[in-house]
């Protein structure tokens, strides 16, 4: 097979320790953020990685760490160090400059980071970046959405609710917000994420998921028979998010 990535043994075995910790930390997990989440991550990682030309092995350990220290699932600060990625890689015997690298790319790929702020991204963190997103958007992240959504005790929908025009940081990370419910999370960040990808291979695989979204949303919305939410949708999607 032509043009497989190749890493050495130590680093196979780094990978693979790494790997085995976040399996046991994550399996189970409910709120999305689970093993197999992770999994999907890692799958879209290399694809990308491989088409752009990304260091192999930074790219992997950062897919496999990127959420263990996730303020979503530690209910921890959003601007917390990721703590538990670090000890991980201390202690598998990591160098110190990889440790930096992938703690960078585990503290700044978050979509909270893309708002009200210029971020500037390595390629292995764009990489995962894209990755990453990827699993927030069509099919499998309408079921993610609705998922978090629940673990965090927010309606589905709300018909007199519509979201922000603007989201800011402040917003986003405030979870008990009256118009945080699971459809305006769409229009909060799922939505927004095609025209964010970094990579071109990320932002070619995004564009399909995106337009299942909107072929889902319609379709929520004309069960409900909302025409003002039809119309909202068609006005949000014509104007630059
Ligand atoms: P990110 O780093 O961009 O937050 P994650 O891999 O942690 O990405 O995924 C976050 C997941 O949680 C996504 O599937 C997203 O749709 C979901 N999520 C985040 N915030 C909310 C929210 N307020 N309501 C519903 N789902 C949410
Ligand atoms: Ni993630």
């Amino acid at each position: 097979m032509a043009d497989a990535p190749v890493m050495k043994n130590e680093e196979t075995d780094l990978a693979a320790g790494v790997r085995e910790m976040v399996r046991q930390a994550l399996t189970g997990e409910g709120t999305g953020h689970d093993w197999h989440h992770i999994v999907r991550v890692c799958h879209n990682a290399r694809k990308i990685a491989h088409a752009e030309g990304a260091d192999m092995l930074v790219v992997e350990l950062a897919a496999l760490l990127h959420d263990l220290d996730d303020w979503k699932v530690t209910g921890q600060d959003p601007g917390a160090a990721p703590v538990r990625a670090q000890k991980c890689l201390e202690g598998l015997g990591a160098g110190p400059d990889l440790i930096a690298q992938v703690s960078e790319i585990v503290r700044t790929i978050d979509y909270k980071g893309s708002l009200d702020e210029d971020r500037t991204l390595s390629l292995e963190a764009q990489v995962v970046h894209d990755a990453d997103k990827l699993d927030a958007i069509g099919a499998i992240g309408i079921a993610r959405c609705f998922t978090f959504n629940g673990h965090i005790g927010r309606p589905i929908f709300d018909p007199e609710i519509f979201p922000d025009d603007e989201v800011t940081q402040a917003k986003y990370t405030d979870l008990s917000r009256r118009e945080n419910t699971g459809i305006n999370h769409f229009f909060d960040k799922l939505l927004r994420l095609k025209d964010r990808m970094y990579t071109q291979s990320g932002a070619a695989l995004a564009r399909e998921r995106h337009d299942f979204m909107i072929t889902y949303l319609y379709r929520f919305f004309d069960e409900l028979g909302a025409d003002d939410w039809r119309d909202h949708l068609k006005t949000f999607l014509a104007r630059k998010n």
